[in-house]
């Protein structure tokens, strides 16, 4: 089988994507004219043309424009319905998806409208073809850790539908260590933890992840090749890397596809994944990611069923479901 039918069939599970980062250009013009909202857009081309970035900065200032025409319930519901179907045509059996409650309860949209249209969405997918789907409640760290800590008090109605909290927008300047409260409070009330730390940032952003959020995963994680101590730490705890290889073209942290360290990490042991972060921005969903590092890179298949697996591995999983999924993917039972 070639590369990209085993890609696009093979059932994978998507670790690292922000649902807000997944509103395509069509839906953000319909619920611009919908609500009024005036965007600086005239047409969708123009949406995707001002699409080119220099850094996390610039992306995350048009994210948080396209994210202001989130208005109702229904916004929300279509939202995460028209990703869920992206996960039906692409065998992502299983997700973790992030949402930024700031962006929206900032703009006087609170957990009452948000919350029931992703359930909505979610449990209709489960319904209709069995999507397994859980969600990562993210704190924007250029907030105060204040606010981070009234957002863990406005989810409690809903912890029973949130599995972990989060750690993303702008990392320089804001390290893990800013956070502590609020995630010792998120670990107290039982959810798992996650952080954003060295996409931009350096290694010790990731060590202070782990050492002081005490984080189950890290996300994004590449700068990481940088430190030799940590490259061990990360490959003897079998610490998971939420890897997202367009974003980090598209964020200029490498200057070339050609040129991404996710198969170094991956020969150093460190259970690394593939993963979307963003993909209306950033130009593709998770069989994208893929075939662009098939293309660039050139994966063996071997690596190409290693790095699905990993995806299982890393995942919030329960231990016999992961392996249900490993087998699969080991004996080729698709
Ligand atoms: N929010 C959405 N995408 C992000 C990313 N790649 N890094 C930090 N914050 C984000
Ligand atoms: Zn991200």
């Amino acid at each position: 089988m070639d590369n990209t039918r085993l890609i696009r069939q093979l059932p994978k599970a998507e670790l690292h994507l922000h649902i807000e980062g997944s509103l395509e250009p069509e839906l953000m013009m319909q619920l611009a004219k919908k609500h009024k909202v005036t965007l600086p857009y005239q047409s969708i081309e123009q949406v995707k043309q001002a699409y080119n970035f220099d850094n996390l900065q610039s992306f995350l200032d048009l994210y948080y424009l396209g994210a202001s025409v989130l208005r109702d319930e229904d916004d929300f519901y279509q939202l995460m319905w028209r990703y869920l179907l992206k996960c039906r045509e692409e065998n992502v059996v299983h997700c973790e998806l992030m949402f930024d409650p700031q962006t929206h309860t900032e703009r006087g949209i609170g957990f009452d409208i948000f919350m029931p249209g992703f359930l909505r969405a979610i449990e209709q997918a489960k319904q209709q073809w069995g999507q397994s789907c859980l969600l990562i409640m993210c704190f924007l760290r250029h907030l105060p850790e204040q606010s981070a800590l009234q957002t863990l008090q406005q989810a409690q109605p809903y912890l029973d539908h949130i599995e972990a909290v989060g750690l993303d927008s702008s990392e320089l300047g804001h390290p893990p260590e800013k956070f502590t409260q609020a995630f010792a409070e998120a670990k107290k009330m039982g959810l798992k933890a996650v952080a954003h730390a060295g996409e931009e940032g350096p290694p010790d952003y990731i060590w202070s992840a782990i050492n002081t959020l005490k984080v189950d995963r890290i996300d994004h994680g590449v700068r990481s090749i940088e430190d030799p101590a940590l490259m061990t730490l990360l490959k003897e705890q079998q610490i998971p890397l939420t890897v997202c290889p367009l974003s980090n073209i598209k964020l200029c942290v490498f200057d070339h596809m050609s040129q991404h360290n996710i198969l170094k990490l991956l020969d150093a042991g460190l259970l690394v994944t593939v993963n979307a972060d963003d993909p209306s921005y950033f130009g593709g969903y998770l069989n994208d990611n893929f075939l662009a590092l098939d293309q660039h890179l050139g994966l063996q298949s071997e690596q190409i069923k290693q790095l699905v697996s990993n995806s299982f591995n890393a995942s919030f999983l329960d231990d016999r479901t992961k392996q249900l999924w490993l087998d699969k993917i080991q004996t080729g039972s698709l």
